[in-house]
């Protein structure tokens, strides 16, 4: 699993990842107004452009399977719209892909944050297996939103 920094040229394969990976979770928060869902190729070929987000993705045999993008603000490295196609998901690809951004951030950064709903089972696993801890609740439409945080070289619980 090689991560590559993402360009501009790669704007429609992203989205066309990330809208396919993010319907479970609106599905599970009955929101279909996600932001991942609802952000426009515009959008994202901004955030390609904007050189203050890192993005990554995975690829296979040419075909974008995961992305993940990173933002630093001072010391903390703001992760966010982790997503893996659906017929790729379970193999392990969401966890190597964020523990390789963790590791490719700038070596200012100190700790991570990033936000998932409250019914993401699987985010949420992920994220406690790989070190984060929640910070916060806030609320969003009819459920809350979870934060957590991380710092950084914390060992994935799997192999502490
Ligand atoms: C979240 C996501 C990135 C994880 O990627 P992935 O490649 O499927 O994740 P991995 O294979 O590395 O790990 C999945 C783990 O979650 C577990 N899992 C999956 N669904 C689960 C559920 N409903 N409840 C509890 N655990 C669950 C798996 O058993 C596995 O655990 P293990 O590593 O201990 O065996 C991917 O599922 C995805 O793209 N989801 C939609 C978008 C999203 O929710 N992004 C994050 C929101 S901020």
């Amino acid at each position: 699993m090689t991560p590559e920094l993402l360009t501009e040229a790669d704007a429609g394969e992203l989205l066309t990842v990330q809208r396919a990976a993010y319907l479970s979770e609106a599905r599970a928060h009955r929101n279909f107004d996600l932001p991942p869902l609802v952000e426009t190729v515009e959008q994202v070929r901004a955030a390609l452009a904007d050189p203050a987000w890192r993005v990554w993705g995975v690829r296979d045999g040419g075909r974008l399977i995961a992305t993940v993008r990173l933002r630093v603000a001072g010391a903390v490295g703001e992760v966010a719209r982790l997503a893996v196609a659906p017929d790729r998901q379970g193999e392990g690809l969401g966890s190597a892909l964020l523990l390789a951004a963790e590791e490719l951030a700038p070596a200012e950064v100190t700790r991570f944050r990033l936000f998932t709903g409250e019914r993401s089972a699987g985010p949420l696993h992920v994220y406690a297996k790989l070190g984060y801890r929640e910070t916060h609740r806030s609320p969003e439409a009819d459920y809350q939103l979870i934060h957590l945080e991380k710092p950084r070289g914390r060992a994935p619980a799997a192999i502490r």
